[in-house]
């Protein structure tokens, strides 16, 4: 490796979301976690080389049921179905680098390469598996942990099936004592600290072997000698498989592994106990961290497919627009705990924060330039704020890295009540009829600057306003640039011309009240 690919890979940053079961349309919850994902890479795009993998998990019992109660074939049912996840990433500017199917050749050859793998090392062996088995969760419970006889996940609850086969089995257990030294050393590979202690102690509560095939169930991966790999470490094996894993491929060796995972946290569990243990029995590193983030609610329950209280996301990116969306779920609760969603708050944060202060922010300093100046931005003056924000990249930066997506942003927000109080306290209209330009330059440089800071700032969250603010502001393209060098007070060149355009950033929406249909 050369010293500049050394320096390259250091920095390279990868990014994942769950792979989304395509048993129905999307809805807004799948919006949350991959617009969070897209936040985060974008943020590492303005810092170096930075991954972002999506994509579906086809397989399993779940989506046979679903295809086959539509009266068609799984395969038939999930091309069927595609394109319009691949819609939902679109409408809502989440741009991936990579989507995988499990249904791809690529993915399914390195399943059963692996699986050849971890027979040869010993990790996986023949055994024979009798229990209980969640269709639902595509889970096996110990028969201590059903509750009334039926499945002990409080989300599910249904009914239980008794299963007797011959499978092939992972050797978990011999794994738990690992896992509990490397969460103890790794404080930080499970975030928030509610899912890493929920994690600890089902460690303490000591793990059994896990059944990892399925021969009553043929959609899935085929595996030699018969049955199918079961659908969750065929689903977690994608995060690799993407990356070309088994050819040591040049993606593999730059990006794994992963710094950052996202799962909703009722996937936690497979993520941080089986999935490392997993990568460990291959030899390869477990991620940096597993962020287990809160529930979209409705009503008070987990928004789901299952209970039937799901919104539409599309629905909501043509009512708001997707960067108001996009602001909303990042600012209204910290990202590890659960929130209600409503279309009045949408509203509200919509026309508050992004209209009242933001957008108003933009219209009223440009049409300034425009009135005063002609449009051309003043040379520097000594305006104070880029003073008093000198530390606010940093702070971002050091949110954004914990994924403190709302702290960020309240913070980006302090920013623009500073500029909006610089305009209410020095009243640029009476500094222009006083005839004191210098200070209306002052005051107009350090407005404009501000909004550059924003510009670059809000990309990551909002990226299509973003871009807006930044063509108005005179730029070309959009403000996906390096903050160490961009964020530095006094870089708008003097005489730039603004281009303010004629609608508002944010045009008000008035309260029609009516809450969406669910779909
Ligand atoms: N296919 C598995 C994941 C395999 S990953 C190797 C799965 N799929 S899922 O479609 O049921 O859910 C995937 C993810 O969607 C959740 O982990 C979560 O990130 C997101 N969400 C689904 N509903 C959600 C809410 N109501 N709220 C927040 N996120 C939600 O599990």
């Amino acid at each position: 490796m050369t010293q500049k690919s050394m320096m390259m890979s250091e920095r390279a940053f990868f990014v994942t979301t769950p792979i989304y079961y395509i048993s129905g349309n999307p809805h807004m919850g799948h919006a949350y976690t991959s617009i969070a994902a897209d936040v985060l890479n974008r943020f590492h795009r303005t810092r170096g080389a930075s991954f972002f993998l999506t994509g579906t998990d086809e397989h399993g019992q779940k989506v046979a049921q679903a295809a086959a109660a539509a009266g068609l074939d799984p395969q038939a049912w999930t091309d069927r179905l595609i394109p319009k996840w691949k819609e939902l990433l679109a409408r809502f500017d989440v741009r991936y680098d990579d989507f995988i199917r499990t249904t791809e050749p690529r993915h399914k050859s390195q399943v059963v390469e692996v699986f050849e793998r971890l027979k040869a090392s010993g990790d996986v062996y023949l055994g024979k598996y009798e229990g209980w088995y969640c269709t639902n969760d595509e889970t096996f419970w110990l028969e201590s942990k059903l509750i009334d006889g039926r499945c002990p996940n409080a989300e599910c609850g249904r009914e239980v099936q008794w299963l007797s086969e011959d499978n092939w089995f992972f050797a978990l257990s011999k794994y738990q004592a690992r896992l509990l030294a490397y969460f103890r050393e790794n404080p930080n590979f499970v975030r928030p600290e509610r899912a890493y202690n929920e994690m600890v102690a089902t460690l303490e509560g000591g793990l059994e072997d896990l059944c990892i095939s399925r021969v009553n169930l043929d959609w899935g991966v085929p595996l030699p000698g018969g049955g199918v790999m079961y659908v969750w470490l065929d689903a977690l094996l994608n995060y690799i498989t993407a990356l070309d894993y088994a050819s040591d491929g040049e993606r593999f060796r730059t990006y794994w592994p992963a710094n950052v995972q996202l799962v909703g946290k009722e996937i936690a569990r497979f993520h941080t106990i089986i999935w490392p243990a997993v990568l460990w029995a291959l030899g390869l590193p477990a991620p940096g961290l597993v962020f287990a983030h809160g529930w979209m609610t409705l009503q008070g329950e987990k928004m789901s497919k299952s209970r039937g209280n799901v919104i539409d996301p599309f629905e909501m990116a043509d009512r708001f627009g997707p960067d108001s969306v996009r602001y909303f779920l990042l600012r209204e609760a910290p990202f590890g705990s659960d929130f209600s969603f409503s279309v009045e708050k949408v509203r509200l944060r919509r026309n508050g924060d992004l209209g009242n202060d933001l957008g108003n922010l933009l219209r009223r300093s440009l049409a300034m330039l425009v009135k005063y100046r002609s449009g051309r931005v003043p040379e520097p003056g000594l305006g104070a704020t880029g003073a008093a924000f000198i530390a606010l990249p940093t702070r971002v930066g050091e949110a954004l890295q914990i994924l403190g997506f709302r702290d960020a942003l309240e913070a980006i927000w302090e920013l623009v009540a500073a500029l909006n109080r610089v305009i209410d306290e020095k009243r640029p209209w009476d500094l222009h009829k006083g005839k004191a330009d210098a200070a209306l330059d002052d005051v107009l440089y350090e407005l404009c600057e501000g909004l550059r800071w924003l510009a670059i700032l809000l990309w990551p969250f909002m990226p299509a306003k973003a871009t807006e603010i930044w063509q108005q502001l005179g730029f070309e393209g959009e403000p996906l640039v390096p903050w160490d060098a961009e964020l530095v007070w006094g870089r708008l060149a003097a005489h730039t011309l603004v281009k303010p355009a004629e609608f508002p950033l944010f045009p008000r929406l008035d309260a029609d009240v009516v809450e969406p249909a669910q779909i």
